[in-house]
């Protein structure tokens, strides 16, 4: 008998442990909704929602009901009401949008996707489709050989996703590698690209999850997480700006950020005491090299507590941000999650008293070790926290701090594993860490981002190190602490490219290379992209030695400094970029393969690594500290190399020299870039005049976007837009500007127009009357104009 229960109990034990994976089950039947599909299969729930033409969401659970919680990623409200067709077949269901045909077969639930032409797109593996084991949800694809995968966000590994395997779940890890595959940041959205054609699949699931994209197999790729649902977001484009473009309009876009953020930004672990912060700030002005933001790193806190000033380092901060804003200086402070364990300490008092910190299971807090050692978490997934915490921020605030830098939010502590069984609010719903740790970081930007917008009208600056898809709505993004050799030139390149691809567009790395100690070469050259990525900030570890530009010497200084300035010329074109990029959701700093789709070389070799500057401006960095020459690739049509002044036409590979100051950016034709004088720091003074680079085409727009740089006020009206309209043909280049929306008073009252790669017109007419004063020599032609309404050009020949 006894052996009988032991053998009973092994069986038990085992059939638990090695259970099998159990699949989505056949139809058993469905009901039909304004806006979605309901089907019973024999394992599970499936339902099916049409969110637009494009783009469907399938979701499936075996457990009895769907969950009630939120999502933490997706802020498109889901539409009551779509259109689609439903036609009940004997083995399978065809459901048809105006974009789509989604052929389900019954027995077993198996899901295709074709566009109209009945090309297919997508298709589950035909034997497995969805799964579950336990908690384990599953879905495989059918893998085919011709197919790219992009995406997934802060990846180490280049941009080809095939024939890999990755883990999402936010991870500190200081020192990563081109080899490391979790770090600080989850987004669980990737794009598939066929014959030219991309759709992209949003996973909404926080728990930690897996995309396989074909590693060890050809026959599958899948995704699947530790708990939740199956809930993914199928999106068509064919175009791959319209799959992240439409990713966006589901997970949100970035808010415009003050113009201050988009220029170079001074950081340190960490600048202290305040003569030193002063003496920092003084040597930026004496040698002219523009900077926006000096950053307080986490010695500027009482014991790293958050919240707090050491006074004996800054005895007066409100005094110092006064003087350092005087000195055209805007502060930004670190605030980190964990709160010092203290009884007398206010901010551990409030969250202790009111509730509002991570629990065990058993009501007591969870405490964890990091910075201020023994710390409790506050719960940002709780409403009543996020408010507080957004409380305390502006009260921070009220001292001149202008932006707040949020790390280790992943949430980091010593040891690196907070534990799974700590409970968190989830809005409401209770979940353990399991599902919350990979939108700890999100939600702490949440908080952030609310307290900030309550606060004022004014806009802020947030820059996070942890994320979940969705994050771009709230704060830029660094990619955390990585090192100073030629690995990291190129990863702060590619990871900020994957970033794009994922639908957050504000990234950066930290210049130079956070950890170690860069070469004269590798610094300028990291500082050559750093002008080209849309967060540009220096920042190096507590034991490298001092890293600001000018104490690199006089073989370096001047080369740093001309790619500051640079970036400064050109921000009325980046903010015109990041306004575009509030629209469209588009990378600001893109992958030329999102410009050119259709062009097989813009995904190979070092021609995946070159990226745009929104449609017309291309980049090709040095990656690395030994180059001379680079071989790079311009797409078909003409472009204007930028430090040479000729014009080449693309359709090829060329080979070009690039001496240590040289930063190899072309202009496509068409392409048309606002610049202004070089300022020490945004606001200096008032820009009254911008030069407008021309490269004309058959025909082209551009439409130039103003506000204030400060306020909210735009996302009432408050801006103009100008369009320019260039259309050449063999007997006239004619550009017409036109103030389109006139909401916002420019104080720009003069435009100079250089028309790059032309020839010298017989006659120049300004508003139907011929005009004398302009000036011509190397195929570039400069006409000042007055600034008005509308304004027409014609250049004779
Ligand atoms: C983390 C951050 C780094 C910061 C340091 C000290 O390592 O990634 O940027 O300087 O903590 O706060």
């Amino acid at each position: 008998m006894r052996n009988i229960i032991f053998i009973l109990l092994f069986v038990v034990a085992f059939s638990y442990t090695y259970a099998e994976f159990e699949f989505a089950g056949n139809i058993k039947n469905y009901k039909v909704f304004d806006n979605r599909i309901e089907f019973e299969l024999t394992n599970s729930k499936f339902n099916l929602y049409v969110i637009d033409n494009n783009i469907i969401r399938f979701r499936f659970t075996n457990q009895k009901d769907f969950s009630l919680a939120p999502s933490y990623a997706i802020t498109y409200p889901l539409p009551s009401k779509s259109k689609f067709s439903l036609n009940d077949q004997e083995d399978r269901l065809i459901i048809k949008t105006d974009e789509l045909i989604i052929n389900i077969s019954k027995k077993p639930c198996r899901i295709s996707i074709y566009d109209t032409n009945n090309n297919l797109l997508n298709q589950d593996e035909e034997s497995f489709g969805v799964a579950f084991d336990n908690d384990e949800v599953r879905c495989f694809k059918k893998l085919f050989n011709d197919e790219k995968f992009y995406g997934l966000g802060e990846k180490t590994d280049g941009l080809l996703r095939n024939g890999k395997q990755y883990k999402l779940w936010n991870t500190d890890f200081p020192a990563y590698t081109s080899r490391s595959d979790e770090l600080y940041q989850s987004i669980p959205f990737f794009i598939g690209i066929r014959n030219y054609k991309a759709y992209g699949i949003f996973f909404d699931n926080t728990y930690k999850s897996y995309f396989n994209f074909g590693a060890s197999n050809n026959r599958f790729y899948w995704f699947g997480a530790e708990g939740g649902e199956m809930d993914y977001y199928f999106i068509y484009g064919p175009d791959i700006k319209r799959v992240i473009s439409d990713y966006t309009k589901l997970t949100g876009r970035i808010h415009l950020p003050p113009l201050w953020s988009l220029g170079y930004q001074q950081s340190r672990y960490s600048y202290y005491p305040e003569s030193l912060v002063r003496t920092i700030a003084n040597t930026f002005r004496e040698r002219k090299i523009p900077c926006d933001v000096i950053y307080f790193d986490i010695h500027y806190m009482d014991e790293y507590r958050v919240f707090t000033w050491n006074k004996e380092r800054f005895p007066d901060p409100e005094k110092l941000l006064r003087d350092l804003k005087n000195l055209g200086f805007k502060v930004v402070t670190i605030i980190d999650p964990g709160v010092k364990v203290d009884s007398n300490y206010f901010v551990a008092q409030e969250g202790v008293k009111n509730n509002l910190f991570a629990r065990y299971p058993d009501g007591t807090f969870y405490q964890g070790e990091v910075w201020p050692s023994w710390a409790y978490f506050p719960d940002f997934t709780k409403e009543a926290t996020r408010t507080w915490w957004g409380e305390k921020i502006g009260g921070f605030l009220n001292q001149g701090v202008e932006g707040i830098w949020n790390d280790m939010n992943e949430p980091a502590v010593w040891g690196q594993n907070f534990p799974d069984i700590v409970l968190f609010d989830d809005n409401g719903f209770t979940a353990s860490h399991k599902k919350i740790h990979n939108v700890y970081g999100l939600s702490m930007a949440k908080a952030t981002y609310d307290g900030l917008r309550k606060y004022s009208n004014k806009r802020h600056f947030i820059l996070t190190r942890a994320g979940f898809s969705g994050i771009q709505r709230y704060a830029a993004v660094w990619t955390g602490d990585n090192i100073a050799n030629d690995e990291h030139l190129y990863l702060a390149c590619t990871m900020s490219l994957n970033m794009g691809l994922s639908g957050v567009p504000f990234i950066g790395s930290d210049v130079g290379g956070f950890i170690g100690e860069p070469s004269d070469e590798l610094i300028i050259r990291w500082y050559q992209l750093g002008a080209f990525t849309p967060f540009f900030r220096g920042h190096s570890a507590i034991d490298t030695r001092f890293r600001e530009p000018y104490t690199f010497g006089d073989f370096v200084e001047p080369d740093i400094k001309r790619a500051i300035q640079l970036r400064y010329k050109l921000l009325p074109f980046w903010y015109n970029e990041f306004y575009n990029s509030t629209q469209t959701g588009l990378p600001i700093m893109r992958a030329m393969f999102v410009n050119y789709q259709y062009d097989e070389n813009s995904y190979y070799h070092d021609a995946q690594y070159q990226f745009m500057i929104g449609e017309n401006l291309l980049v090709a960095p040095v990656l690395n500290s030994y180059d001379k020459f680079k071989k790079l690739y311009l797409p078909a049509g003409r472009w204007y190399d930028w430090d040479e002044n000729k014009v080449i036409d693309g359709g090829k590979w060329i080979i070009k020299e690039v001496p240590i100051n040289k930063i190899p950016i072309f202009l496509k034709e068409g392409g048309i870039i606002p610049m202004q004088e070089v300022l020490n720091y945004v606001g200096e003074k008032n820009v009254d005049s911008l030069q407008f680079l021309i490269f004309p085409s058959a025909k082209s727009e551009y439409t130039f976007y103003e506000d204030d740089g400060i306020s909210y006020d735009n996302e009432n009206g408050k801006y103009s837009l100008t369009k320019f309209l260039i259309e050449q043909n063999s007997k006239s280049i004619k550009l017409s500007v036109e103030k389109i929306k006139n909401d916002y008073q420019s104080s720009v009252k003069k435009y100079n127009l250089k028309f790059v790669g032309i020839d010298k017109p017989r006659k120049i007419n300004l508003n139907k009357k011929e005009i004398k004063n302009y000036s011509y020599e190397a195929n570039t032609l400069m006409i000042d104009l007055d600034v008005s309404n509308f304004i027409t050009l014609e250049l004779i020949y």
